[in-house]
């Protein structure tokens, strides 16, 4: 019996492979591998789908988050809110400038950062965070006005993270054009995933730009030879651009077709588990299909026998990892997020599952739901 890719970007290559091949073939022809035209192409793209004034693009998702927080002055002795459940990075990125993660608790619905829970932060001794990072968690936006609110009540910012969100809106709007910064990853199993290793920060201030431009080439100004700050190895590859130009042409037709695998598991898993819910005027981009089920590893395993690959994003909060455990967590814990890493686990979920695959995984799901 074959088994089912979780994420299959062989098929991905098999439906792009020429344009691709073309878009490569035009930057070996040009030679400019450090930030051609394909880069700057793919930043007013990119700035115009989601409604921000600069597209700033960069190395990698975790890159970018490093870049907004050095861009925002955020230095060793600040604090900042982070989810407690997310991927790692969105609190190492924290600790890369020096600063202390603050761990908050998530939303059992969404597992985004509960804006009440984020808002204990506040009341720990010690200094006041200096701002907050929401994370579209699962390719579902965060509820960024409400999170704007509650930074500039506290005279702080907020960062959205973006990673797994490219393509995702609340009421139309993109959830990376909420906070003063918003970044994403080009991961290659992202929603807009590279080749290799990328990502992207978005603001609207020019100055804030023009220091994200600096931060991410060694800290250089726009005088020759100058460098009034520290920065980072931080561009985009030319390659990796012109690749996420052509996968860029397909973006929202995968939308729709993770859209459409995303609501035929609802419906096959409803009264079995509890599909994931968007909130009313969110439309996700599926980065991820998550439930929550009772005896995760038994059903992974009989699911794995039929050849269906499943992951557990994430296994448990991240103030468990040793290089988190010493930072403060708000007062009321992170209970949601404990029990969430107990339950989860994601189903195969990307844009060129077949109806064929969809009901394999569909009903070696059941199967292993219900039990021998
Ligand atoms: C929520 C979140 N933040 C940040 C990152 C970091 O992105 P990258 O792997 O491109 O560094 C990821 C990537 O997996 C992510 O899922």
């Amino acid at each position: 019996m074959s088994t089912i890719p979780f994420i299959d970007l062989a098929a991905q290559q098999r439906a792009l492979g020429d344009r691709i091949q073309k878009a490569i073939s035009r930057v070996l022809e040009h030679g400019s591998y450090i930030m051609g035209p394909e880069v700057l192409e793919l930043e007013d793209l990119l700035a115009a789908r989601v409604q921000r004034r600069h597209c700033v693009t960069c190395a990698s998702g975790t890159d970018a988050l490093q870049m907004a927080l050095m861009a925002l002055g955020v230095a060793p002795g600040d604090r900042v809110v982070v989810p407690d459940f997310t991927f790692v990075a969105t609190a190492e990125a924290v600790r890369l400038v020096g600063a202390e993660p603050i761990f908050a608790d998530v939303d059992p619905v969404t597992y985004n950062l509960d804006p009440e829970s984020a808002e204990l932060a506040w009341e720990l001794p010690g200094p006041s965070p200096v701002g907050v990072i929401a994370v579209d968690l699962f390719g579902h936006p965060a509820r960024g006005s409400e999170l704007e609110l509650l930074a500039q009540r506290h005279d702080a910012w907020l960062i959205v993270d973006g990673a797994q969100s490219l393509g995702a809106t609340r009421d139309g709007r993109s959830g990376i054009a909420r906070g003063v910064i918003a970044t994403t990853s080009f991961y290659p199993s992202k929603p807009l995933g590279a080749y290799g290793d990328g990502g992207a920060v978005f603001c609207d201030d020019d100055r804030l730009a023009s220091a994200l431009c600096s931060i991410r080439n060694h800290g250089a100004d726009a005088a020759p030879s100058s460098h009034e700050r520290v920065g980072l190895t931080g561009r985009l590859d030319t390659l990796q651009a012109a690749v996420l130009l052509a996968k860029l042409e397909v973006f929202d037709a995968e939308f729709r077709d993770r859209q459409a695998v995303a609501a035929r598991y609802s419906e096959a898993v409803a009264g079995l588990v509890t599909p994931p819910r968007a909130e009313a005027g969110v439309e996700p981009v599926w980065a991820q299909y998550t439930v929550e089920v009772e005896g995760r590893e038994v059903i992974r395993s009989r699911m794995a026998e039929a050849g269906i690959p499943t992951c557990v994003f994430y296994p448990h909060p991240v103030h468990f990892n040793g290089a988190y455990r010493a930072c403060p967590v708000v007062s009321d814990g992170t209970q949601v997020a404990l029990l969430a890493s107990s339950r989860v686990m994601s189903l195969p979920m990307h844009p060129y599952l077949d109806v064929s695959a969809q009901d394999r995984i569909i009903s070696a799901f059941q199967h292993a739901l219900v039990g021998p």
